[in-house]
């Protein structure tokens, strides 16, 4: 693929299995507006969540090669399912074949590395799906930079779901979300911290907090990603040249054009362009 993929300078890559993606790209585009950005989803085969390790790692492997020929250099995964089990294989495996010069980076290290100094109990809780949960991507994280931190995961595979269905504010979302945040607090009750490890949670933010005891702080991971990647652009100025500064934002899907456009503003709170793509390598 190599020799095939573009040299001139590009935009910057947010990748997600769908829309989830969309609450980390606003964060980003509000701290680094200057830059381009192409958005991926690959909604045709989200969610991603419930998947197996070699059926995410394939998935995400052929987005970020679509967006390397695309013209990206920088690829962010906007997916925590992807990061914890795509992102690794593909820095490690993947890239040094593909082009070493090009990047992808994902949602969980910068994260993790946001939360350790804001938990006074020492106590954090990870709200994420089931991939999220099973590979243990968040309590090794954390273990390695806060090993004072206890780590409690419950994964919530009926969340994805109600936010995808436009179905979040709805009465049936109640349900699903006292489940699994008393689920959650039953598991440890000194939890002060709550990490939202889904981009698609901050759309269920209004009843999560409902659910949860004030002193609770809950948090989404936008800021975090975005300012982490502000911190890399400056850090690897070589990385920066690569990526063009003309404000602009594009939108792309692996599903039918109208849904996308129509969900997308639940997320944007703006009518969108967007183009249908295919992705899959056979
Ligand atoms: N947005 C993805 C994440 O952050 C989850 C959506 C899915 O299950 O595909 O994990």
């Amino acid at each position: 693929m190599k020799n095939s993929l573009p040299r001139t300078p590009g935009p910057i890559g947010v990748f997600d299995s769908g829309y989830g993606g969309l609450t980390i790209l606003n964060k980003i585009r509000e701290v680094l507006p200057e830059y381009d950005y192409i958005y991926l989803g690959d909604n045709a085969r989200a969610p991603y969540g419930s998947r197996s390790f070699e059926i995410v790692y394939k998935f995400t492997l052929e987005a970020v090669g679509k967006l390397f020929e695309m013209g990206c250099h920088l690829v962010i995964l906007a997916c925590n399912t992807a990061s914890a089990k795509a992102l690794r294989s593909i820095q490690m495996n993947d890239l040094p074949g593909i082009d070493p010069a090009r990047r992808v980076l994902g949602v969980i290290r910068p994260t993790v590395e946001g939360i350790g100094n804001i938990t006074e109990s020492r106590h954090i809780g990870v709200l994420a799906t089931a991939g999220t949960i099973k590979s243990e991507s968040y309590p090794l994280e954390i273990q390695k930079l806060f090993p004072d931190i206890r780590v409690s995961g419950v994964a919530c595979p009926m969340w994805v779901p109600l936010v995808e269905n436009n179905e979040s504010q709805g009465e049936g979302a109640d349900y699903f979300v006292r489940k699994y945040t008393d689920l959650l607090l039953q598991k440890d009750p000194e939890i002060d911290t709550v990490i939202l490890g889904c981009t698609h949670y901050p759309l269920l933010l209004p009843k999560i907090r409902q659910y949860m005891p004030q002193h609770i702080r809950i948090v989404s991971q936008g800021e975090y990603v975005a300012e982490s990647l502000k911190d890399y652009l400056r850090r690897h100025p070589e990385m920066n040249a690569q990526c063009t500064q003309n404000g602009s934002c594009f939108f792309y899907t692996t599903e039918a054009e109208e849904k996308f456009s129509e969900s997308a503003s639940i997320f944007l709170n703006q009518p969108i362009g967007v183009e249908r793509i295919s992705i899959e390598k056979t």
